[in-house]
Protein backbone atom coordinates (compact mmCIF):
# COMPACT_ATOMS: atom_id res chain seq x y z
CA UNK A 1 0.00 0.00 0.00
CA UNK A 2 1.11 3.54 -0.59
CA UNK A 3 2.46 5.02 2.01
CA UNK A 4 0.26 8.04 1.55
CA UNK A 5 -2.59 6.22 2.95
CA UNK A 6 -2.95 5.03 7.12
CA UNK A 7 -3.26 1.22 6.90
CA UNK A 8 -7.26 0.78 8.72
CA UNK A 9 -8.39 -2.42 10.04
CA UNK A 10 -12.17 -2.30 11.30
CA UNK A 11 -13.11 -5.42 13.17
CA UNK A 12 -17.10 -6.03 12.53
CA UNK A 13 -18.20 -8.14 15.80
CA UNK A 14 -22.32 -8.64 13.56
CA UNK A 15 -24.48 -9.81 16.03
CA UNK A 16 -22.27 -11.70 18.40
CA UNK A 17 -21.15 -11.36 21.70
CA UNK A 18 -22.57 -10.20 25.12
CA UNK A 19 -21.15 -7.64 28.04
CA UNK A 20 -19.06 -10.38 29.38
CA UNK A 21 -17.44 -11.90 26.06
CA UNK A 22 -16.86 -8.21 24.31
CA UNK A 23 -15.89 -7.08 27.43
CA UNK A 24 -13.09 -9.90 27.62
CA UNK A 25 -12.50 -8.87 24.28
CA UNK A 26 -12.45 -5.34 24.85
CA UNK A 27 -9.44 -5.92 28.13
CA UNK A 28 -7.27 -7.89 25.83
CA UNK A 29 -7.60 -4.74 23.37
CA UNK A 30 -6.74 -2.31 25.75
CA UNK A 31 -4.02 -4.51 26.93
CA UNK A 32 -2.28 -5.23 23.42
CA UNK A 33 0.60 -3.61 21.90
CA UNK A 34 -0.89 -2.39 18.62
CA UNK A 35 1.36 -0.18 16.74
CA UNK A 36 0.09 3.56 16.23
CA UNK A 37 0.71 3.81 12.13
CA UNK A 38 -3.10 1.78 11.97
CA UNK A 39 -6.42 3.15 12.43
CA UNK A 40 -8.65 0.45 14.51
CA UNK A 41 -12.64 0.87 14.28
CA UNK A 42 -14.37 -1.74 16.05
CA UNK A 43 -18.02 -2.11 14.76
CA UNK A 44 -20.38 -3.16 17.89
CA UNK A 45 -23.71 -4.19 17.75
CA UNK A 46 -25.83 -0.95 18.38
CA UNK A 47 -26.76 -2.26 21.90
CA UNK A 48 -23.35 -2.10 22.75
CA UNK A 49 -21.90 1.39 21.04
CA UNK A 50 -21.99 2.91 24.02
CA UNK A 51 -20.56 0.07 26.82
CA UNK A 52 -17.91 -0.46 23.66
CA UNK A 53 -17.21 3.70 23.55
CA UNK A 54 -17.15 3.72 27.43
CA UNK A 55 -14.57 0.42 27.53
CA UNK A 56 -12.53 0.20 24.72
CA UNK A 57 -9.10 2.44 24.92
CA UNK A 58 -9.47 6.44 22.79
CA UNK A 59 -7.00 5.06 20.17
CA UNK A 60 -9.18 2.50 19.32
CA UNK A 61 -12.84 4.14 17.52
CA UNK A 62 -15.91 2.30 17.57
CA UNK A 63 -18.06 2.37 14.76
CA UNK A 64 -22.10 0.78 14.20
CA UNK A 65 -23.16 -2.07 11.89
CA UNK A 66 -25.67 0.35 10.18
CA UNK A 67 -27.67 3.22 10.53
CA UNK A 68 -30.50 4.92 8.92
CA UNK A 69 -30.88 7.59 6.19
CA UNK A 70 -32.99 10.67 8.36
CA UNK A 71 -32.52 12.10 11.92
CA UNK A 72 -34.91 11.00 13.63
CA UNK A 73 -38.75 10.27 13.60
CA UNK A 74 -41.20 7.18 13.48
CA UNK A 75 -38.43 4.17 12.26
CA UNK A 76 -38.88 1.60 14.54
CA UNK A 77 -36.31 -0.24 15.14
CA UNK A 78 -33.78 1.67 13.25
CA UNK A 79 -30.93 3.91 14.46
CA UNK A 80 -29.79 7.57 13.23
CA UNK A 81 -26.06 8.83 12.91
CA UNK A 82 -27.18 11.44 15.27
CA UNK A 83 -27.61 8.80 18.21
CA UNK A 84 -24.56 7.14 16.58
CA UNK A 85 -22.61 10.29 17.67
CA UNK A 86 -24.22 10.89 20.71
CA UNK A 87 -22.71 7.80 22.33
CA UNK A 88 -19.13 9.32 21.28
CA UNK A 89 -18.94 6.92 18.17
CA UNK A 90 -17.65 8.35 15.55
CA UNK A 91 -17.94 5.60 12.13
CA UNK A 92 -20.73 3.60 10.66
CA UNK A 93 -20.67 0.61 7.95
CA UNK A 94 -22.96 0.98 5.50
CA UNK A 95 -23.74 -1.63 1.86
CA UNK A 96 -22.07 -4.47 4.30
CA UNK A 97 -23.24 -7.88 2.32
CA UNK A 98 -25.59 -8.79 4.88
CA UNK A 99 -27.84 -5.93 4.76
CA UNK A 100 -27.87 -5.83 1.12
CA UNK A 101 -28.69 -9.93 0.72
CA UNK A 102 -30.10 -10.75 4.09
CA UNK A 103 -32.41 -7.82 4.64
CA UNK A 104 -32.32 -6.40 0.91
CA UNK A 105 -30.79 -3.15 1.48
CA UNK A 106 -30.32 -1.69 -2.47
CA UNK A 107 -27.81 0.26 -3.95
CA UNK A 108 -29.98 3.73 -3.56
CA UNK A 109 -30.75 2.90 0.08
CA UNK A 110 -27.05 2.56 0.42
CA UNK A 111 -26.17 5.68 -1.14
CA UNK A 112 -29.08 7.55 0.37
CA UNK A 113 -27.80 6.01 4.08
CA UNK A 114 -24.17 7.49 3.39
CA UNK A 115 -25.14 10.85 2.04
CA UNK A 116 -26.80 10.81 5.21
CA UNK A 117 -24.19 9.64 7.66
CA UNK A 118 -21.44 11.99 5.91
CA UNK A 119 -23.44 15.00 6.77
CA UNK A 120 -23.77 14.20 10.27
CA UNK A 121 -19.82 14.29 10.47
CA UNK A 122 -19.63 10.25 10.65
CA UNK A 123 -16.72 8.34 8.94
CA UNK A 124 -18.25 5.68 6.51
CA UNK A 125 -16.63 2.26 5.84
CA UNK A 126 -18.84 1.85 2.81
CA UNK A 127 -18.68 -2.53 1.70
CA UNK A 128 -19.54 -3.60 -1.85
CA UNK A 129 -18.49 -6.73 -3.21
CA UNK A 130 -19.96 -9.92 -5.68
CA UNK A 131 -21.44 -12.95 -5.30
CA UNK A 132 -19.59 -15.90 -6.32
CA UNK A 133 -22.59 -16.46 -8.86
CA UNK A 134 -21.75 -12.73 -10.42
CA UNK A 135 -18.00 -14.09 -10.08
CA UNK A 136 -18.29 -16.67 -12.09
CA UNK A 137 -20.78 -15.03 -14.64
CA UNK A 138 -17.55 -12.65 -15.18
CA UNK A 139 -19.22 -9.74 -13.73
CA UNK A 140 -17.20 -8.89 -10.82
CA UNK A 141 -15.92 -5.47 -12.49
CA UNK A 142 -19.88 -4.62 -13.47
CA UNK A 143 -21.45 -4.99 -9.71
CA UNK A 144 -18.50 -3.61 -8.13
CA UNK A 145 -18.54 -0.66 -10.43
CA UNK A 146 -22.24 0.39 -9.81
CA UNK A 147 -22.69 -0.19 -6.06
CA UNK A 148 -19.63 2.09 -6.00
CA UNK A 149 -21.15 4.96 -8.47
CA UNK A 150 -24.43 4.33 -5.76
CA UNK A 151 -21.97 5.33 -2.80
CA UNK A 152 -19.75 7.87 -4.90
CA UNK A 153 -22.82 9.87 -6.15
CA UNK A 154 -23.55 10.70 -2.27
CA UNK A 155 -19.88 11.28 -1.60
CA UNK A 156 -18.44 14.93 -1.60
CA UNK A 157 -15.85 14.49 0.66
CA UNK A 158 -13.75 11.05 0.43
CA UNK A 159 -11.74 11.72 3.25
CA UNK A 160 -14.10 10.19 5.48
CA UNK A 161 -14.89 7.18 3.37
CA UNK A 162 -13.41 3.75 3.66
CA UNK A 163 -14.20 1.56 0.52
CA UNK A 164 -14.14 -2.13 1.71
CA UNK A 165 -14.41 -4.57 -0.97
CA UNK A 166 -16.16 -7.34 0.13
CA UNK A 167 -16.44 -10.36 -1.95
CA UNK A 168 -19.52 -12.37 -0.67
CA UNK A 169 -18.16 -15.83 -1.31
CA UNK A 170 -15.51 -15.23 0.58
CA UNK A 171 -17.37 -14.03 3.73
CA UNK A 172 -17.65 -16.29 6.88
CA UNK A 173 -16.97 -19.11 4.65
CA UNK A 174 -13.01 -19.28 5.53
CA UNK A 175 -12.43 -19.28 1.57
CA UNK A 176 -10.12 -15.93 1.37
CA UNK A 177 -9.66 -14.12 -1.65
CA UNK A 178 -5.99 -14.75 -2.74
CA UNK A 179 -3.98 -11.82 -2.68
CA UNK A 180 -3.70 -11.34 -6.67
CA UNK A 181 -7.54 -11.49 -6.67
CA UNK A 182 -7.81 -9.21 -4.18
CA UNK A 183 -5.57 -7.00 -5.51
CA UNK A 184 -6.87 -7.21 -8.99
CA UNK A 185 -9.92 -6.10 -7.61
CA UNK A 186 -8.37 -3.09 -5.36
CA UNK A 187 -6.29 -1.71 -8.32
CA UNK A 188 -10.04 -1.73 -10.82
CA UNK A 189 -11.55 0.25 -7.87
CA UNK A 190 -8.74 2.71 -7.67
CA UNK A 191 -8.79 3.27 -12.03
CA UNK A 192 -12.78 3.44 -11.47
CA UNK A 193 -11.97 6.21 -8.27
CA UNK A 194 -9.47 7.98 -10.74
CA UNK A 195 -11.37 8.36 -13.85
CA UNK A 196 -15.32 9.03 -12.28
CA UNK A 197 -13.89 10.73 -9.41
CA UNK A 198 -10.39 12.50 -9.17
CA UNK A 199 -6.41 11.63 -9.18
CA UNK A 200 -6.43 12.75 -5.82
CA UNK A 201 -9.42 10.56 -4.60
CA UNK A 202 -7.60 7.50 -6.10
CA UNK A 203 -4.52 8.01 -4.25
CA UNK A 204 -5.98 9.03 -1.01
CA UNK A 205 -8.99 6.68 -0.37
CA UNK A 206 -8.00 3.25 1.54
CA UNK A 207 -10.00 0.39 0.14
CA UNK A 208 -9.44 -2.65 2.34
CA UNK A 209 -10.43 -6.11 1.91
CA UNK A 210 -13.04 -8.33 3.74
CA UNK A 211 -13.67 -12.05 3.64
CA UNK A 212 -12.78 -14.61 6.02
CA UNK A 213 -8.93 -12.27 6.65
CA UNK A 214 -7.16 -14.30 9.59
CA UNK A 215 -4.03 -13.85 11.33
CA UNK A 216 -2.48 -16.49 8.98
CA UNK A 217 -3.51 -14.09 5.70
CA UNK A 218 -3.20 -11.02 7.05
CA UNK A 219 0.34 -10.02 6.29
CA UNK A 220 0.56 -11.61 2.54
CA UNK A 221 -2.82 -9.50 1.77
CA UNK A 222 -0.98 -6.27 3.35
CA UNK A 223 1.61 -6.86 1.30
CA UNK A 224 -0.66 -6.21 -1.89
CA UNK A 225 -0.12 -2.51 -3.29
CA UNK A 226 -3.57 -1.34 -3.32
CA UNK A 227 -4.78 -3.52 0.20
CA UNK A 228 -5.19 -0.30 2.22
CA UNK A 229 -6.05 -2.99 5.29
CA UNK A 230 -9.15 -5.03 6.25
CA UNK A 231 -12.78 -5.64 7.62
CA UNK A 232 -12.44 -8.62 9.77
CA UNK A 233 -15.49 -10.82 10.69
CA UNK A 234 -15.09 -13.95 12.89
CA UNK A 235 -11.16 -13.04 13.94
CA UNK A 236 -11.93 -9.43 14.97
CA UNK A 237 -13.88 -11.56 17.92
CA UNK A 238 -10.64 -13.22 18.91
CA UNK A 239 -6.81 -12.12 20.10
CA UNK A 240 -5.81 -12.74 16.52
CA UNK A 241 -7.27 -9.37 15.52
CA UNK A 242 -4.33 -7.99 17.42
CA UNK A 243 -2.28 -9.86 14.51
CA UNK A 244 -4.08 -8.53 11.90
CA UNK A 245 -3.64 -4.90 13.30
CA UNK A 246 -0.20 -5.24 13.57
CA UNK A 247 -0.37 -7.31 9.82
CA UNK A 248 2.38 -4.68 8.45
CA UNK A 249 4.99 -5.03 10.84
P1 LIG B 1 -15.48 -12.63 7.92
O1 LIG B 1 -16.46 -11.36 7.76
O2 LIG B 1 -14.13 -12.10 8.26
O3 LIG B 1 -16.09 -13.44 9.05
O4 LIG B 1 -15.49 -13.35 6.62
C1 LIG B 1 -16.04 -10.20 7.10
C2 LIG B 1 -17.16 -9.19 7.04
O5 LIG B 1 -18.32 -9.59 6.83
O6 LIG B 1 -16.93 -7.98 7.21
Amino acid sequence: MSPSRKFFVGGNWKMNGDKKSLGELIDTMNSAKVHSDTDVVCAAPAIYLDFARQKLDAKFAVAAQNCYKVAKGAFTGEISPAMIKDCGVTWVVLGHSERRHVFGESDELTGQKVAHALSEGLGVIACIGEKLDQREAGITEKVVFEQTKAIADNVKDWSKVVLAYEPVWAIGTGKTATPLQAQEVHVKLRDWLKSHVSEEVAKSTRIIYGGSVTGGTCKELASQADIDGFLVGGASLKAEFIDIINAKH
